[in-house]
């Protein structure tokens, strides 16, 4: 499965079956996360067979199912954009290995997560992760033309399939609170009010890479 379309194929699944992660899948899912950390300075960390943060509370409340497998984003204050992009190319990896996954900031039970936080750090959020019951399903997204603009003429063929990438981005509560701007070859990306829209930035602006394949563009910086 190509990381394209790993993004058609992903969707959040939040009902798990009893089917256990192998030693070769998470030795593999592993060594993402270890490139993630260290190409971001984030410490995140495969919690598996941990049935406690998704078995009470507002788990159940949002919908959790036999969740025993997750991902704990640990990082500093101001880390959110890095925990969208590194943790989004962990979800797509996963999703190659056959795993379902599910970003959540909030419906987890986050006392009683097992994870190690550093002098500075934090737990920003974490991803739920295990076989799904079933594969999720497709939901709407805004048109493209309210999440991108392009300043001078015609939107290229490059910038529309990056696009059609970060339609497919997940965002929390599917809020997409984004807007990408084509100038020359410079992308803004930048968030509009939202609850955790710069990790949903993040996350979007991962997409967009993959989308973009191998055309040549640069991101603007703050
Ligand atoms: C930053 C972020 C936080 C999220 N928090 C939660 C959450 O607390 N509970 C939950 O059930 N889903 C959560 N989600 C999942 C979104 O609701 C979901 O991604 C969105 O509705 C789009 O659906 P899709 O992932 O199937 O494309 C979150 C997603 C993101 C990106």
């Amino acid at each position: 499965m190509t990381l394209r379309e790993a993004i058609v194929e992903r969707h959040s699944v939040r009902k798990f079956t009893d089917k256990v992660i192998d030693e070769a899948t998470a030795a593999e899912l592993q060594n993402t996360i270890d490139e993630c950390n260290r190409k971001s300075g984030l410490n995140i960390q495969l919690v598996l067979n941990e049935p406690e943060a998704f078995g009470s509370g507002m788990a159940k409340y949002g919908n959790f199912e036999n969740c025993k497998n997750y991902i704990a984003i640990v990082g500093k204050k101001g880390d959110d954009e890095k925990c969208g992009y590194y943790g989004e190319k962990i979800v797509l990896h996963a999703q190659q290995l056959g795993l379902n996954t599910c970003w959540v900031a909030l419906t987890f039970n986050k006392a009683k997560a097992t994870y190690v936080a550093n002098d500075g750090e934090k737990l920003m959020i974490v991803i739920a992760l295990g076989y799904g019951q079933t594969q999720g399903k497709t939901r709407p997204s805004k048109p493209m033309d309210e999440l991108c603009k392009v300043t001078n003429g015609e939107m290229p063929d490059w910038f529309k399939s990056a696009m059609v990438a970060v339609m497919l981005a997940p965002t929390a509560v599917n809020q997409q609170k984004f807007l990408f701007t084509l100038n020359g070859n410079e992308v803004e990306a930048k968030t509009l009010f939202g609850f955790y829209s710069k990790i949903d930035l993040g996350i979007a602006k991962y997409h967009f890479e993959v989308g973009a394949g191998d055309a040549y563009f640069k991101w603007k910086e703050d």
